[in-house]
């Protein structure tokens, strides 16, 4: 086996495929705002609290500080297309769901909307913001969570029926569709 040196700073390139997810968010006039993002994990279970890193010049990022809600949309690969629409940046207060064709559902505790085909939904309020490196680090308390009926199968995602979007990075995504199980 050879070993070479990869760059530090596309250390994110090895810890791939990540789960590809949208944010909604609104800012104070209620304007609607969503992007695709894939540096999200969960970092405690009771509490429910989900991190994400943002660039401190996303329009995600400054919703968040403002209105201190936000919720995180599941991308199944059927939507691809409209995911990667809502990753072009529109001016400021532009609803990138509408651009995409996407459907706005209101949510049961955030003002920030869920999106229908995302097929499960993370509502969450802002616990904490900190700038890290060159990204805002956001940890959020997971409020509310909604998915379509029969999509879990013994309280795991039936990846079968979701195909959950993983992003390996740039245009490359990979299609978390099948399971494997340790005997
Ligand atoms: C699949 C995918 C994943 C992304 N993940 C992140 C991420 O984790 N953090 C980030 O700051 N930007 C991420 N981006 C870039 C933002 O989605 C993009 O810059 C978007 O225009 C930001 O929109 P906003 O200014 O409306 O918030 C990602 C883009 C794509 C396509």
């Amino acid at each position: 086996m050879n070993l070479i040196d990869w760059p530090v700073e596309k250390a994110n390139r090895i810890l791939a495929p990540r789960p590809t997810v949208i944010i909604t968010t609104v800012n104070k006039q209620d304007e609607i705002n969503a992007a695709p993002f894939s540096f999200v994990m969960p970092v405690s279970i009771d509490p429910p609290i989900i991190a994400l890193a943002s660039a401190p010049t996303h329009h995600t990022t400054k919703n968040i500080e403002e209105t201190k809600e936000f919720v995180i949309n599941l991308t199944p690969a059927k939507i691809m297309d409209e995911m990667w629409i809502t990753s072009k940046k529109l001016p400021y207060g532009e609803n990138e769901l509408e651009k995409a064709g996407l459907t706005s559902l209101s949510s049961v505790k955030v003002s920030a909307p869920r999106i229908k085909e995302s097929m499960a939904h993370l509502e969450c309020d802002l616990l904490r913001m900190q700038e890290v490196g060159d990204h805002s680090l956001i940890l959020g308390e997971v409020v509310h969570s909604t998915i379509e009926e029969n999509i879990m199968k013994d309280e795991l995602l039936d990846v079968s029926q979701v195909k959950p979007l993983m992003h390996l990075g740039g245009k490359s995504f990979v299609v978390g569709d099948h399971l494997r199980k340790v005997e």
